[in-house]
């Protein structure tokens, strides 16, 4: 073991130098947006429980009857004997929501990317992704072994002439974007990359893990722009807006099909566990049939931003960007001991030099915890 732990020795000091050094730090949720962290309690901000879906009485009560009908795990792959009933009506549900024929569920959102990309794309062909699309989307474009070439974020002239110089040399061609980008909160612009990927035969994927539940009527990305899109894959995440956890893709039924029989993910890891396909299943119907729920989010971004004199936001995640990973770290300690809880993101997870305060907003913070912050926040930044 001694030349294994001196490697792990080596690479920890190397990020402790760098200020990267990662703790997770012990937080006990006492409802969708109060936290207790070393024995004091803090209103958080840092949460992707954007509508307080995780302590909602119906999504938990759903989890308990699943556990308890069906067991704790699925028991085995989808594929052997793990294909409970709350799988099968948990993808008619999403595919209802999104419009599209057909849905597939794995085990959570980074493990969809992971087998959703290889299973459509080989060395032969080109990924064209947005440089900030989520680490699990990049992941997959690498595990795939196609030439994945990275646009400047949003840079649609750039897409463009990507493709033109390039589609005609590979076999298929994928588009990757976040549709809500889940550090900067702004939305991608979708209307122009369904035109490209029309005229240039490319499939596009948007991730939509920060669009579930909090735009476009609650119904993701795909409904928030002014006119109807057509994605050919919707992927998501069931840990944010629905409140628990689990990832899907909706998608034409020819290519679900595909997928359970291609995408390694889902036939060589364990169907999801019934109390969250349960879960999720409530969580899904609850996004579907409450637009005034899904609405509230954003509505607080809003009002945040409004007294803060910030740009409106497109979504519940507001970033404050500082620039430097200390300042950072010494504005949400400063946070921290007024009782606010906003966690500093700094780089690989955001470009060097970008460390920023990562804001969001669930339903479930009132209007005065809100205003506190802006308060707050305000105070600290002047
Ligand atoms: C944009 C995006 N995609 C995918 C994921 C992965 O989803 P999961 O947490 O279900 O693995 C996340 C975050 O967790 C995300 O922010």
């Amino acid at each position: 073991m001694g030349s294994l732990d001196d490697f792990a020795r080596d690479k920890l000091a190397h990020s402790e130098r760098r200020g990267l050094r990662r703790k997770p730090v012990e937080s006990v949720a006492l409802d969708a947006v109060r936290i207790e962290r070393g024995g004091r309690e803090l209103l958080s901000f840092s949460g992707n429980d954007y509508l307080g879906l995780s302590f909602c009485p119906e999504v938990q009560r759903a989890a308990r009857e699943a556990l308890e009908r069906y067991g704790c795990g699925a028991g085995a792959s989808r594929l052997i004997t793990g294909n409970h009933p709350l799988l099968g009506a948990l993808e008619r549900a999403l595919s209802e929501l999104k419009g599209s024929e057909d849905a597939v569920v794995f085990g959570s959102g980074y493990l969809t990317n992971l087998g959703l990309i290889p299973a459509l794309c080989g060395p032969e062909d080109l990924i064209v992704a947005d440089a900030l699309s989520h680490a699990c989307l990049l992941a997959g474009a690498r595990l795939s072994g196609a030439t994945l070439l990275c646009y400047a974020h949003e840079n649609m002239a750039e897409v463009r002439a990507v493709l033109e110089a390039r589609r005609g040399r590979h076999r298929h061609c994928l588009i990757l974007t976040d549709g809500v980008f889940s550090m900067d909160g702004d939305l991608a612009n979708l209307p122009e990359l369904a035109r490209l990927a029309e005229r240039f035969d490319a499939w596009l994927l948007c991730d939509d893990a920060h669009g579930l539940g909090v735009v476009g009527g609650g119904r993701g990305s795909a409904f928030a722009h002014s006119e109807a899109l057509t994605i050919a894959l919707q992927m998501g995440t069931l840990s944010k807006a629905a409140g628990g956890y689990g990832g899907y893709v909706c998608a034409s039924r020819v290519v679900c099909e595909l997928l359970r029989t291609r995408a390694r993910t889902f036939i060589y890891s364990t169907g999801l566990a019934p109390a969250s396909a349960g879960a999720a299943l409530a969580a899904v119907r609850r996004i579907a049939g409450d637009r005034a729920l899904c609405a509230r989010p954003l509505a607080h971004a809003r009002r945040f931003c409004g007294r803060l004199g910030l740009p409106a936001p497109r979504s519940p995640i507001v970033p404050i960007v500082v620039g430097d990973g200390g300042r950072a770290l010494e504005l949400s300690a400063r946070l921290e001991r007024r009782g606010f809880l906003v966690v500093a993101i700094r780089e690989p997870t955001v470009p060097r030099g970008t460390a920023r305060l990562r804001i969001t907003f669930s339903a479930a913070h009132r209007l005065e915890h809100v205003d506190a912050l802006a308060e707050a926040l305000g105070e600290e930044l002047t």
